[in-house]
């Protein structure tokens, strides 16, 4: 038997990281269950909606994907407003990707938005793990925000990073 559900919710998310890390390719995944291996740069914002269910909750994610390249930033950094949770995004296979979390952390700060719901997702695991799960979820703890890996190729972990983060919204 299916059991009654409780609540409808609606969050807005907004994916922020460095530019090739994977925010669109985790979003296409997790939305359209593809993806494409050839690169195209997000510009300046894209959105897609999910709704799912959460321990009996109807959810609809309103899911923002900004673009990483640097001359976007303007634009992208007004996406925070009203929103009601952050995933930083980063590359297990890029220490730079890893060390700019750092910046974008900052980014997020310097724009007021320290009490709004934050996340950080390795992605690309399966092409390897050049920054560890150890100093990953060290970095995660010292922000005292959850952490995921994911790959968007093989589809790894991508849903349950999003039920995750519903999960801490509702
Ligand atoms: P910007 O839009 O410039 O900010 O980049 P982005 O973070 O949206 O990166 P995008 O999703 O476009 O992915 C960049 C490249 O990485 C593409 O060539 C993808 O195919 C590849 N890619 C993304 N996720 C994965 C993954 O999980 N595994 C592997 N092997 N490749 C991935
Ligand atoms: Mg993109």
């Amino acid at each position: 038997m299916i059991g009654r559900m409780e609540n409808e919710y609606f969050f807005k998310i907004v994916m922020i990281g460095d530019s090739g890390v994977g925010k669109s390719c985790l979003l296409t995944r997790y939305a359209e269950d593809e993806f494409n291996e050839s690169y195209t740069a997000t510009i300046g914002v894209d959105f897609r909606s999910k709704i799912l269910t959460v321990d009996n909750n109807f959810v609809k994610l309103q899911i923002w994907d900004t673009a990483g390249q640097e001359r976007f930033k303007a634009i992208t950094t007004t996406y925070y407003r009203n929103s009601d949770a952050i995933i930083l995004v980063f590359d297990k296979n890029s220490h730079d990707s890893f060390r700019h979390i750092n910046d974008w952390m900052k980014e997020i700060n310097d724009h007021g938005f320290e009490n709004v719901v934050k996340m950080m997702i390795g992605n690309k695991v399966d092409l390897g793990n050049d920054v560890s799960k150890e100093e990953a979820e060290d970095k995660a703890r010292s922000f005292g925000i959850e952490y995921v890996e994911t790959s968007a190729k093989n589809s790894y972990q991508v849903d349950l990073a999003f039920i995750n983060i519903a999960r801490q919204l509702i």
